[in-house]
């Protein structure tokens, strides 16, 4: 049962049901009772002071049976639940629907396209992709979760003047067994030799150019180095998605377009947008620069690519919703062409979202592909890994699976380290910062959840309890509070593609549930105490464990 919605039912004819929905706050201070009206928008309508319609509406309301009282203090109103009714629905309705609690089919029939990750071909993967991969990851599951059908999409970067570079520099210093050995990291070390070498030697770009060109007019081995490329970068990173649990339904990336954007630069030209600039052809916009759709020598950009798929995405999967989980840096890029499918005239250009987040930064400082120094998000992954199997092993020894352990722990806290914080900030990454076990933190949360597992196997079978009288306490309707409103949180994230709030709010059940863990004996609690206390333990995993899986972090149960 929705409390608030029951409550917001009981103002009319006063306040329809959604104005009171939106009204009704928790108190300030929450011995004042579970939830409150402020009755100061009222008073226009009935023509009284809020205190006294406090206290009109105080005295007439026909109160449901979980409200066990109802006062009126100041101009608000401060409606306090029975223990036992609160938590019997609470407690009733995350135990009666286990896994499934928090699902919905509020998206039914609707489609949100997420376009996430999208790595680069024959470049590292890495840590500034970070956010992206498990934010994008996140908000699928999370869409997914409210009934939604998803896609996610890997707008592959596998196209563009790099690939005339890497067939020199393959042909010049590299061979296939070279680069089948050594994979990705090989292809990314001669693009940087082709970056030094071609200092002295500008010839090296005149080739570049022209093997670039083979492959624009489809030449055959050109073709056949590419589409390797591709596979020898894929068959690194794949590996990496599964690793941290990401799925994709589409790897169609930017060279899917190319056959695609003539469409878009012709309607342009027939809707009469289409500008002359220094024999560029571009998109005058207001308030913001042109976006240019057209180099002068014929080439295509990032933007029209952008376009051409924004438009197959919509006449192949009619989305309600198109996401773009992209670094802040981009802004200007989306505003520009969301601005140009607006004043091609289509209204849908409203449900193009840039989900924007901020930069990571580590200890060692700055990286760029060219030199040759970026942080390989592989490598992080290992390194997290690797410490937290130290910090267990010192805190645990008795484990039975202490790697499978420091792997949940160690890749999870990386997770975690981009989905706790609003995406927008940027993050400063830190080993010992996110390996933390005491803190806000990933560990913290997986401990927590061993904790309540283990309670749980040691009190073997246990019946549901009669009476739940005994979470009156304030920790106990906090987290009851906690439980009920997880379902609403989930919507709310997503209205704000923002699954830091779902981190974040069982970081706090986690903090209640600690609290409440030992401020009460639980398993030596008299019969029925036992009972509920083991009841609220058991609600509380089980919105632990949801919440984190759509994080996309694994809970161990011992650890
Ligand atoms: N590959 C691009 C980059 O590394 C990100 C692509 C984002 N997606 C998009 N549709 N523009 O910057």
């Amino acid at each position: 049962m929705d409390y608030k919605r029951e409550i917001a039912k009981l103002f009319a004819p006063h306040l329809t049901e959604e104005e009171a929905y939106s009204l009704l706050v928790p108190p300030k201070d929450i011995a004042m009772g579970d939830i409150c009206l402020p009755c100061f928008r009222l008073a226009k309508t009935m023509r009284m002071s809020p205190v006294a319609i406090a206290d009109k509406l105080a005295a007439e309301l026909t109160l449901p049976p979980f409200v066990a009282e109802v006062k009126s203090v100041a101009g608000y109103l401060n409606f306090k639940f029975s223990s036992h009714d609160f938590a019997s629905t609470v407690l009733g309705n995350v135990l009666s629907q286990g896994a499934v609690y928090g699902k919905s089919d509020l998206g039914a029939g609707k489609t949100v396209c997420i376009d996430y990750s999208s790595i680069n071909i024959a470049k590292p993967f890495h840590i500034g992709h970070l956010s992206t991969t498990v934010l994008g990851a996140a908000l699928y599951r999370l869409y997914k979760e409210l009934g939604y059908n998803v896609v996610g999409i890997n707008h592959l970067g596998d196209w563009g003047t790099q690939f005339g570079k890497l067939i020199v520099a393959y042909h010049k210093w590299s061979s296939k067994e070279e680069i089948e050995r050594g994979g990705v990291r090989k292809l990314v070390e001669i693009y940087v030799k082709f970056h030094q070498e071609a200092e002295d030697h500008p010839e090296l770009d005149e080739e570049a150019r022209s093997w670039f060109k083979k492959l624009e007019d489809g030449d055959e081995e050109a073709v056949s180095l590419w589409k390797w490329f591709k596979e020898i970068t894929l068959a690194d990173d794949v590996p990496i998605y599964d690793r941290l649990g990401v799925h994709f339904d589409s790897y169609a990336g930017e060279s899917f377009y190319n056959d695609k954007m003539d469409a878009v630069v012709d309607e342009l030209a027939a809707k009469g947008l289409l500008t002359l600039s220094d024999g560029a052809q571009i998109v005058e916009l207001d308030g913001m620069p042109p976006c240019i759709i057209r180099k002068s020598d014929g080439a295509t950009l990032y933007a029209t690519r952008d376009l051409a798929a924004a438009f197959y995405r919509k006449s192949t999967y009619d989305f309600a919703k198109c996401l773009y989980v992209v670094a802040y840096q981009q802004n200007l890029h989306f505003k520009q062409w969301f601005e140009v499918v607006h004043k091609m005239g289509y209204e849908w250009y409203k449900d193009l979202e840039h989900v924007a987040f901020g930069m990571v930064s580590l200890e060692d400082g700055a990286m760029s592909t060219r030199k040759g120094n970026a942080v390989w998000l592989t490598d992080v992954l290992d390194k997290a890994v690797e410490k937290a199997a130290e910090i267990i092993k010192q805190k645990s020894p008795d484990l039975d699976d202490p790697n499978e352990v420091a792997e949940m722990v160690g890749v999870g806290s990386v997770i975690f380290s981009a989905l706790i914080n609003n995406r927008i900030k940027d993050i400063e990454f830190r080993y010992d910062k996110i390996l933390n076990f005491d803190g806000e933190t990933c560990p913290y949360v997986q401990y927590t959840h061993a904790r309540c597992a283990s309670l749980l196997a040691k009190a073997g079978e246990w019946q549901a309890p009669r009476d739940y009288g005994a979470l009156s306490d304030d920790v106990a309707k906090d987290i009851l509070r906690n439980l009920e409103r997880y379902p609403s949180l989930l919507r709310e994230a997503a209205d704000k593609n923002e699954p830091s709030m779902i981190t974040r709010h069982v970081v706090d059940l986690c903090k209640l549930y600690n609290k409440f863990y030992f401020d009460n004996k639980i398993l030596t609690a008299p019969d029925g105490v036992r009972e509920a206390r083991l009841a609220l333990t058991l609600a509380v995993k089980t919105v632990m464990e949801n919440g984190m899986a759509i994080i996309g972090i694994r809970l161990p149960d011992k650890m």
